[in-house]
C-alpha cells in the first residue's frame, strides 16, 4: 500500500517507519513524507533516505484549517497515497479530513490511550503516580486521540523517572510499534469497522 507519513518536526517514528518499510515483505511502502513545518528535520531524514517530501506550511492559510487541508489532501492524492501514518504530526485534522480519509488514517500517541490524550503525556502519568505507561496506536476520528486501538505496548514507571528520561523509554518503543500497527493495517490484519461501537477494529 502507498503510503504517506506526516510529520511537524523530529521525525525519529517516520524514520522508524522508513527503515521498516524497506524491507521487501513489508506490506506498506512509505512513498512520501509530508510536513506542516518547512523547518522539521525529519523532512531531511526523508530526502537523504530518498523518499519524496512535501513541505505544506500550514501558516499562510491562517484560521482556515480545510484550506490547509485541501492543500494537503492534492498533495497525497497527486502521489497515489492509499494510507496516512500521522507521525509526530503536531496539527489537528478537521472532521472534513478525517472523513476523507476514515479507516486509511493512523496515529501514534505516546500513552496508554484511553489514558492521557493530549501533550504532555509523561508528565501527567507521573503526576498520577500511574505504575504502567506506554504508547498507542490508533485509527483516528474526529475527536483528538480518539478511535479504535489497533496495538499498545506498555512500559513500567520506575523509581527517580522523570519525564525525559520515561519518555526516552516510550518512544524506544514507539519505533517497534508503528511499524508492527502499520503492517497489520497494510497487510489487511487489522480493518476499521464504520459506524459500530467502541473497540471497532476486526483482527484475523
Ligand atoms: C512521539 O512521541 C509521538 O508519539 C508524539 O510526538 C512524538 C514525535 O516524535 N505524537 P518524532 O517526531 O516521531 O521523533
Amino acid at each position: 500500500r502507498r503510503t504517506a507519513a506526516l510529520i511537524s518536526g523530529r521525525g525519529s517514528n517516520m524514520a522508524a517507519l522508513l527503515a521498516a518499510a524497506a524491507a521487501t515483505d513489508f506490506p506498506a511502502e512509505i512513498v512520501l513524507v509530508a510536513a506542516n513545518r518547512p523547518e522539521a528535520a525529519g523532512l531531511a531524514t526523508a530526502r537523504d533516505a530518498g523518499i519524496a517530501t512535501e513541505s505544506i506550511d500550514h501558516k499562510p492559510f491562517g484560521r482556515d484549517r480545510e484550506a490547509f487541508e485541501r492543500a494537503l489532501d492534492a498533495r497525497l492524492n497527486a502521489h497515489g497515497i492509499e494510507l496516512i501514518c500521522l507521525a509526530g504530526f503536531m496539527r489537528i485534522l478537521t472532521p472534513w479530513f478525517v472523513q476523507r480519509w476514515l479507516g486509511r488514517l493512523i496515529n501514534i500517541h505516546p500513552s496508554l490511550l484511553p489514558s492521557f490524550p493530549g501533550t504532555q503525556t509523561h508528565e501527567r502519568a507521573l503526576a498520577a503516580g500511574v505504575r504502567l505507561h506506554g504508547c498507542t496506536v490508533h485509527f483516528v476520528e474526529p475527536e483528538v486521540d480518539a478511535g479504535p486501538i489497533i496495538a499498545q505496548t506498555a512500559v513500567p514507571v520506575l523509581p527517580g523517572d522523570t519525564p525525559d528520561i520515561l519518555s526516552a523509554r516510550v518512544l524506544a518503543q514507539e519505533h517497534l510499534l508503528y511499524p508492527h500497527a502499520l503492517a497489520l493495517v497494510a497487510g489487511g490484519a487489522v480493518r476499521f469497522v464504520p459506524g459500530a461501537p467502541s473497540g471497532r477494529v476486526e483482527t484475523d
